[in-house]
């Protein structure tokens, strides 16, 4: 697929032109892996991810998940079941997170829109002890949290109708170090006691080399580089790519 917008007009005069967000691009995610999804800011990776996850428009192309078709053209019936399968954390757990909503029952939003059967508090107390937060957190509003326990309250929201897919982008850039580390190992955790398919993009090469079996390189709309995070991260063909490395520290012993 692929994705055009209006580009911004320099003078009132001028003819509209259209700026390439996302070159024609075909990705398969293989169901329970893990894609990485690199490159410098601009490059296309958050337009890729709003494709994917249908809430976005192709100019070209289609997404289909499952081969049913869930590009945003697709019909309604067909994203309420997108949505059934897939869990998003965005980067920033400040924005994310409705203020006048308790944790609860921001972790609980998608068991009562999703129309998740079984005990839902259960499930919403069961959830925000796998991602480490107390039971007490269920009543607080997100100002009484930390960055980082706002981070996990998203993650928790992402989680809580069991996705088969988790898509990330940038889930962990706005954390310090030490949560950073702490979200990493959870979502490790996640991947490795679940059959969870995972989409992630990040600038954190630690945080793709621990979670990710396959990395996609982009730049300026187009993907540059492809493969197993073993051979992109240690043996790179594409100057941009080595750049993108050299430019990002890497964690020693990840
Ligand atoms: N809604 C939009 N309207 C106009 N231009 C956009 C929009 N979203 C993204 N773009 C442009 O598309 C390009 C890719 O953006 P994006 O996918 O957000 O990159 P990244 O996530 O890699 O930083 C950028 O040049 C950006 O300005
Ligand atoms: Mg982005």
């Amino acid at each position: 697929m692929s994705r055009d917008f209006p580009a911004r007009k320099r003078t009132a005069f001028e003819r509209t032109r259209t700026q390439t967000a996302l070159a024609p691009t075909d990705l398969d995610v293989i169901e329970g892996s893990s894609v990485g999804i690199i490159g410098e800011s601009g490059s296309g990776k958050s337009t890729l991810v709003r494709l994917l996850l249908g809430l976005d428009r192709p100019t070209s192309g289609t997404v289909s998940v499952d081969g049913r078709r869930v590009d945003a053209r697709a019909s309604a019936r067909s994203l309420h079941w997108l949505r059934r399968q897939t869990g998003l954390v965005f980067q920033d757990p400040y924005a994310s997170l409705d203020p006048r909503m308790t944790a609860g029952q921001i972790v609980g939003e998608p068991l009562w829109a999703l129309d998740i059967p079984g005990d839902r508090r259960a499930r919403v107390r069961e959830v925000l002890a796998q991602v480490g937060l107390e039971p007490e957190a269920v009543d607080r509003y997100p100002h009484e949290f930390s960055g980082g326990q706002r981070q996990r309250i998203a993650l928790a929201r992402a989680i809580a109708h069991r996705p088969r897919i988790l898509v990330g982008d940038e889930p962990l850039s706005a954390l310090d170090v030490t949560v950073r580390a702490q979200i990493l190992e959870l979502l490790v955790e996640l991947r490795r006691t679940s059959d969870l398919t995972l989409v992630f993009v990040s600038h954190d090469i630690g945080v793709v080399q621990s979670l990710c079996d396959t990395v996609v390189v982009m730049k300026d709309g187009h993907v540059v580089e492809r493969g197993s995070t073993r051979d992109v991260l240690l043996h790179p063909t594409q100057d941009y790519t080595k750049a993108l490395l050299a430019a990002i520290p890497v964690i020693p012993g990840r």
